[in-house]
């Protein structure tokens, strides 16, 4: 049954718009015809209230701190899924059988090798380039590489870029991150899974065979699971509002890293484990909340706070139980981990973020993981989008094969200057 109509009164008239439902989640008004029937626009920078799309990939309900992928809870993908399964999910819609997961993480493998040329771009960077900066150079350019498949109204064409953007981020990550220590890149060794791959590719050197670690395969993966896709979120909008003009899929990816690197976004990964540095010890701790809640002072708690989370993000839980198995697996103990402990103890006992519903995120704790694993924090953001390509990959394709796709063109409310004649230098 139609819901009942959404009713507006504007300019003295009243107006209907359609109330649509979605499988779950908050109705939607339909106000696709309002500017034509109205003559106004709509308000929201940020997009706060606004669904910018119909999605069947991922349902995230911000106050109930659920996250669900194809309907899989993420802390169910997280425990018993893998990486290559989550992936295949995401871009078709099912769990595979076996045969089909080990038909697809196949085709994958057979796409981790770059073009050697490709492999030059690296060599005009600094070496104290920010890898992102690489990823955007490289993943940009791997639109010059690939003309056999730029259809983007060929399904076939779109899965092929499409599984060549997942095989090759591993392969691109790994190569600057060798770039910035100056040791040679290594090739893919497809006998290892996707993770364990991308794992010999980072820490394996040519001069002998690489001892890889179970847990930290595992836990690096799982990892890679909770960064997959997040609905709209920036970024992934950003790979939509440029897919939308037609753009050549890779350099629509590239511009999604661009979004993803912003320290309000991916970047807090970075930033929160350098945040948690520079506290200390947790007697700091409350020098720090109190900036936090100082409206003079642009100091943020990173790895806190979310769009849509007003509740506790389900990823930062199974990132911060990750972070005792990978501290127990291999040994070792960061002090760190304990600060960020204190600090979350403490924002959330905190009168300011309990009113401001503000939890740690997904990056709160990966930092802390990826630290000990050895990655620089500099890699943090990059392995990031390297998990989330997918994710970009499947909106991506789910919008294109929108029958009802057309280019965002958002409007504006015009603040500026209504129209004036141009005076003459001599007589200003
Ligand atoms: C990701 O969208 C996604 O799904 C993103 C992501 C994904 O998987 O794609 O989940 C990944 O980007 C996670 C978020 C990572 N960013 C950070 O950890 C950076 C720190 N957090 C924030 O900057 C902030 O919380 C945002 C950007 C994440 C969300 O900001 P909003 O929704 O625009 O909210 P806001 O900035 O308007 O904040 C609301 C209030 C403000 O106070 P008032 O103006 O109402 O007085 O809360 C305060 C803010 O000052 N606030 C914080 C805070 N975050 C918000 N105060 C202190 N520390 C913080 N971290």
């Amino acid at each position: 049954m139609a819901e009942d109509p959404a009713k507006l009164t504007a300019h003295g008239k009243d107006f209907d718009f359609p109330v649509l439902k979605g499988s779950v989640g908050p109705d939607v008004i339909d106000i696709r015809k309002l500017y034509a029937q109205t003559d106004m626009f709509t308000f929201d920078p940020g997009f706060t209230s606004t669904a910018s799309c119909e999605s069947a990939l991922t349902y995230i309900d911000g106050d109930e701190g659920v996250l669900l992928h194809r309907g899989y809870p993420i802390g169910q993908l997280a425990e018993s899924s893998n990486f290559m399964e989550v992936s295949y999910l995401l871009l078709n819609g099912e769990l595979p059988s076996a045969k089909e997961l080990a038909a697809f993480s196949s085709t994958i493998s057979r796409h981790t090798m770059l073009h050697e040329q490709l492999m030059s771009f690296y060599k005009g960077f600094r070496r104290d380039a920010h890898p992102m900066a690489i990823m955007c150079g490289v993943v940009g350019a791997l639109s010059a590489f690939y003309h056999d498949s730029t259809d983007i109204s060929d399904p076939v064409h779109r899965r092929i870029s499409s599984h060549r953007l997942i095989a090759k981020m591993p392969t691109i990550a790994a190569a600057a991150y060798k770039y910035s220590v100056g040791q040679p890149f290594m090739y893919p060794d497809n006998r290892l899974s996707y993770t364990g791959n991308f794992l010999r590719m980072t820490f394996g050197v040519p001069a002998e065979e690489y001892d890889l670690h179970p847990a930290v395969e595992k836990a690096m993966d799982r990892i890679f699971i909770l960064h997959a896709d997040h609905e709209q979120n920036a970024s992934t909008s950003t790979v939509r509002l440029a897919g939308s003009s037609g753009a050549n899929p890779f350099a629509c990816i590239a511009a999604g890293i661009a979004c993803l690197w912003g320290p309000a976004h991916g970047g807090a990964n970075e930033a929160a484990l350098n945040m948690l540095r520079e506290i200390g010890t947790p007697d700091k701790i409350p020098h720090y909340i109190e900036r936090a809640k100082d409206k003079n002072d642009p100091f943020r708690l990173m790895g806190f706070g979310h769009r849509v989370y007003k509740n506790y993000d389900p990823r930062a839980t199974v990132m911060q139980k990750t972070v005792r198995e990978v501290f127990e697996a291999l040994n070792v103990s960061d002090p760190v981990f304990e600060t960020a402990l204190r600090l979350e103890e403490l924002a959330l006992n905190d009168d300011y973020f309990i009113e401001k519903k503000l939890f740690p995120n997904v990056d709160f704790y990966s930092g802390v993981i990826l630290s000990a694993i050895g990655f620089p924090t500099t890699m943090f953001t990059v392995l990031f989008a390297l998990a989330r390509t997918v994710g970009w990959v499947a909106q991506w394709n789910e919008m294109i094969s929108d029958p009802g796709q057309k280019i965002g063109r958002p409007r504006q409310l015009y603040t500026g200057p209504t129209q004036r004649d141009y005076v003459p230098v001599e007589t200003r």
